[in-house]
């Protein structure tokens, strides 16, 4: 293999979703490897916590040797911007660190305006939601938003909302342009298991932002995928709050006095709004479920046809009620890896120059985490 056929890879971030986890399907390094195969030199990998970074590009390099042997540890974005020059500049970075870091224009919260800044040609590609902090911040996410707006054509963006590329969605999209339909309405829901959930931060708003903003994001994002544009202004919602006794619950595995009771997490949010075409959508959010497995599906209604995806991130069922038919036409999508869709896309982005290929851009991600911060202060501002 010629050293031009390589592909310089810069990891930010050594925990899960870069790495893989007991808990679910995410690890960028896994699909990497699966797209460029001895392509792939992780280049470095940049952590704060450089035990753990080095424990894991260890384990690596004593699989794969190739894309690990050269592989440096840094502590920040501008140590790897020192270490890394030459034959060893990256092509692509991928942002695995949590999103308060990322997405804002403040010193330590800068990590894509560091990236850019340190490699000047360099593409990214930033987990979901594109960042979190307190809704004034949304003005320093959009001047994020605007810098790489005029990056493009040195390096692409793309963002990790991966249920976009699963071929049930792309389904969707393709029985929606054939039939020359238009969405009439989206109905979203997603039932969280809560018994196992312990990290104190997942349930204090204050932390995580809330449940809309850090977990629905994806149905939130999924719906805009399908049914447009939200008018933000048309967005209201109802919560069940934990001081009510139908917000009270009895399985839960950590102690939330240790919460401030302001800044405790609804039980249920249930929104409703418009799109800009004059579509109604609708998204309910529940932390009800015991034991493990969450329950999550959308669908999507126009005239003649109810699209309804169950299950997308466990095993993908698209059940499809159209004009003529008795009953529902039923498809399965067990091998699909949407994980692998969009590393691949990305891959493909950057070696081509062209976004045309991404379902996800920074700019479009940003408005999703508008829309998320919408439904969060429509419930809080009716909260009884
Ligand atoms: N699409 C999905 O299904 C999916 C799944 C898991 C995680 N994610 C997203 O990936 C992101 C990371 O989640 P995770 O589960 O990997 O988290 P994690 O806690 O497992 O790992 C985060 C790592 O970042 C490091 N870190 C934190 N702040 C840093 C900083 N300022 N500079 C350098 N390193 C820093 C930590 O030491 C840690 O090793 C989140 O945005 C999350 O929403 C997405």
């Amino acid at each position: 293999m010629s050293l031009q056929n390589t592909f310089n890879v810069l990891l930010i971030g050594a925990g899960e979703i870069n790495f893989g986890s007991v808990e679910g399907p995410w690890n960028h390094t896994k699909r990497l490897e699966q797209k460029l195969g001895s392509r792939l030199r992780v280049v470095g990998l940049v952590d704060l916590d450089q035990t753990k970074a080095r424990a894991v590009i260890d384990e690596k390099k004593a699989l794969i040797k190739d894309s690990y042997d050269s592989t440096e540890v840094f502590e920040s974005i501008a140590s790897a911007a020192e270490g890394l020059k030459g034959a060893r500049l990256p092509q692509l970075a991928i942002l695995g660190i949590p999103p308060q870091f990322r997405g804002q224009s403040s010193s330590g919260r800068d990590a894509e305006l560091a990236l850019i800044k340190a490699f000047p040609s360099i593409s990214l590609f930033c987990e979901k939601p594109v960042t979190t902090g307190p809704i004034e911040r949304i003005a320093e996410a959009q001047s994020v938003r605007d810098s790489l707006g005029k990056h493009a054509g040195k390096g692409v963006v793309g963002v990790g909302y991966m249920l976009r590329y699963l071929k049930a969605c792309a389904d969707i999209k393709d029985i929606l342009r054939e039939n020359n339909l238009t969405v009439m309405a989206t109905n979203a829901r997603y039932t969280m298991a809560y018994e196992y959930a312990v990290k104190l931060g997942w349930w204090d708003k204050s932390q995580s932002q809330g449940p809309i903003i850090e977990q629905a994001t994806h149905f939130a994002d999924l719906s805009r995928f399908f049914g447009g544009e939200v008018d933000l202004k048309s967005v209201s919602a109802r919560t069940v709050e934990h001081d009510t006794s139908a917000g009270s619950l009895g399985k839960k595995g950590f102690d939330e006095e240790k919460i401030d009771a302001a800044n405790r997490i609804p039980r249920i949010t249930a929104a409703v709004w418009q799109y800009e075409s004059g579509a109604v959508g609708t998204l309910m959010h529940s932390v009800a479920l015991h034991d493990a497995t969450y329950d999550t599906e959308i669908e999507i209604i126009a005239d003649g046809y109810r699209l309804k995806l169950v299950d997308p991130y466990n095993a993908p069922v698209l059940y499809i009620r159209r004009p003529g038919l008795a009953g529902e036409e039923v498809r399965r999508y067990d091998q699909d890896d949407p994980f692998y869709s969009e590393i691949s896309a990305m891959i493909d982005a950057v070696e081509s120059g062209s976004s045309d290929g991404l379902l996800s851009t920074f700019d479009d991600a940003l408005r999703t985490y508008e829309f998320t911060w919408a439904i969060r202060k429509a419930g809080e501002a009716v909260k009884p």
